[in-house]
């Protein structure tokens, strides 16, 4: 039953309707459910989340980015297509180690701010193969595995962020909020 009803989600989806979803969209803020079926109409969804991720200059992309509550991101930390990586189902391994750096995010255009993340991280993911892998990153891409894993869990930048950064970024934030409300 579940994999009918998610076939038939993605199946009669337009695809060139999807667009990236912006804070305070509640969508960005549901925990997405588990895939289960990995099929051509995922293939071709991940496909769309490429080119949106491209176009959008952006190294990481999550399905509730494009409003679709589904485990499944992807990936370009180099920006090249060759590195162009979708997972699916993806789960947190092991963590070790902690960092620092500026984040931004797709969702929440004009906002970057320093959050804490660990430093190594091994994911566990499906392929579009239907294959289980492991793949372990550290630096930019332990970040964008933890970054896009939040999106699954419902939880943005705006969430990790300390109270002096939400200070320092609320008018920017009150923006995105009026925007929102004006376009609903
Ligand atoms: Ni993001």
């Amino acid at each position: 039953m579940a994999s009918m009803a998610q076939r038939d989600d993605i199946a009669h989806l337009d695809l060139a309707a999807l667009r990236i979803l912006h804070y305070p969209d509640p969508r960005l803020q549901q925990p997405a459910k588990t895939v289960q079926t990995v099929d051509a109409a995922l293939g071709a969804l991940v496909e769309r989340m490429f080119e949106l991720m491209a176009a959008a200059r952006g190294v990481g992309l999550a399905a509730p980015q494009v409003g679709l509550p589904l485990r499944v991101f992807v990936a370009c930390p180099t920006g090249e297509p060759a590195d162009r990586r979708a997972y699916v189902n993806p789960t947190l391994l092991e963590r070790d180690g902690q960092m620092e750096e500026e984040e931004g995010c797709l969702s929440v255009p004009g906002v970057t701010s320093h959050i804490k993340r660990f430093s190594r991280v091994t994911l566990g993911a499906t392929d579009l193969a239907g294959q289980r892998f492991q793949q372990s990153g550290q630096g930019l891409l332990a970040r964008i595995f933890q970054h896009e894993t939040d999106h699954l869990d419902g939880r943005l930048i705006v969430d990790r962020m300390g109270s002096l950064a939400r200070l320092a970024h609320r008018r920017a934030l009150r923006d995105l909020r009026k925007q929102f409300d004006e376009n609903r």
